[in-house]
């Protein structure tokens, strides 16, 4: 066992860690409060190759592995949460492409976004059924070479903003998880539009929306995968991608930590910095305990995925665990820095209104122990 990053690994932490503090962290709160996706953050991403890093060096991408992801992950988390979602969901959306996908079909959509800024989406949650993900209702109907898709995805980040979308359908309503199908839909399809959720309580910089489809045709070639493998797919899919969800946890949590050490030795209160008193230390000791447990989680999830090992009862137990984790820390930070942690003037708010996302979206950590316990009783 080896815990020492290799010499590349540091410097793409250090990259990531640089891009945080120069283009991330000056601009999150101004972002989260106007509620707007930061597009020239994309691009800078872009430009230093921190965004869509996982697309194969054989569709012209960097094709790094999951350990090296979830090592930008937290560092870009630590800047904002908001703002990592925008770069994670992008990796989501690329996923299903790369377990489902044919090579040509990895060139024809992922090369394209080797070129230029672009992000992808993936939608599967509905406005009626997120957690019971096979129950979907949007509708998937072969005319001739083509698919006809019909029906409303929600929830969906980066929907409609995302050069491509990957959209779980189903061909039966009925037919459950076996009728289920993965298809492409790229931005400019005819009878695809989005709608913008607002008022979010936290990660409003990332672009959260609502997808409406109205006989969309795509071509049968874009189909990832056979007929009744789509959801499998988007479970393929989630056992991998709910990995970078801990990373960025953990990059929460580090923040609140930090936040609490340079407030608690700042702030006096009886005569003596408040980092003097015990009541601070502990909970200043049990973010750090946190940290390193989780940190351990995720890496070690993140490594089985890229020695091809099974990993979704690791990853499930990473982003539950992370997830709750950070969201004490952010709690606690709040609370070492009193009311002045409870109004937007300190960046702890803003931690813990963001790191809720983390205990919903890709899995709610309530499904995520239904994956862990059905490992153990099975
Ligand atoms: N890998 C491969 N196959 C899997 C699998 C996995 N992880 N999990 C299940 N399957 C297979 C099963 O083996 C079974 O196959 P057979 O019928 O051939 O035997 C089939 O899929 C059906 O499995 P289940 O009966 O276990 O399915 P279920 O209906 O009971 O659902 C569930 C299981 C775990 C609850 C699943 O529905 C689930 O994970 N739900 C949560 C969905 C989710 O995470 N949504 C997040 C959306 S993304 C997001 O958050 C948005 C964003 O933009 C960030």
């Amino acid at each position: 066992m080896d815990f020492t990053l290799s010499d590349e690994q540091r410097q793409l932490q250090q990259l990531a860690r640089d891009f945080a503090r120069k283009e991330i962290i000056p601009i999150a709160s101004e972002y989260d409060q106007r509620e707007e996706l930061p597009w020239q953050v994309v691009e800078k991403a872009f430009e230093v190759g921190l965004l869509n890093a996982a697309i194969p060096e054989h569709a012209g991408g960097l094709g790094l592995g999951m350990f090296d992801e979830c090592l930008i992950g937290e560092e870009l988390a630590y800047g904002c949460m908001g703002i990592y979602t925008i770069l994670m969901a992008s990796e989501l959306g690329i996923t299903p492409i790369l377990v489902g996908g044919t090579e040509e079909q990895q060139q024809r959509f992922l090369g394209p976004m080797t070129e230029k800024a672009s992000l992808a989406a993936f939608a599967l949650s509905e406005p009626n059924n997120g957690s019971d993900a096979a129950a979907m209702h949007t509708t998937a109907v072969l005319d001739g070479d083509e698919w006809v898709i019909n029906g409303t995805k929600m929830w969906i980040s980066n929907g409609g903003m995302a050069e491509v979308t990957v959209v779980f359908a189903t061909t039966d309503r009925q037919g459950g998880h076996k009728a289920s199908v993965a298809l492409v839909v790229p931005r400019d399809a005819l009878g695809f539009s989005y709608n913008k959720i607002k008022h979010k309580m936290g990660q409003r910089a990332s672009l959260t929306s609502e997808l409406v489809f109205e006989n969309v045709r795509v071509p049968r070639g874009n189909q990832l995968g056979g007929l009744g493998d789509g959801f499998k797919i988007a479970m393929k899919t989630l056992d991998k991608t709910r990995i970078p969800v801990a990373a960025g946890s953990v990059g929460i949590a580090r923040r609140a930590l930090d936040e609490s050490v340079k407030y608690a030795k700042a702030r006096e209160a009886f005569g003596k910095p408040i980092s003097t008193f015990q009541a601070i230390q502990f909970k200043i000791a049990e973010m750090a305990m946190g940290i390193e447990t989780g940190r351990l989680m995720y890496q070690k999830a993140a490594w089985l995925v890229d020695q091809g090992q099974t990993h979704g009862f690791e990853s499930a137990i990473a982003k539950a665990y992370c997830s709750e984790m950070a969201f004490d820390a952010a709690n606690e930070a709040i609370q070492v820095h009193g009311g002045y942690g409870y109004v937007g003037e300190y960046p702890v708010e803003k931690l813990l209104r963001d790191v809720k996302l983390n205990q919903i979206y890709e899995g709610t950590n309530e499904i995520l122990r239904v994956v862990i316990s059905r490992q153990l009783l099975k």
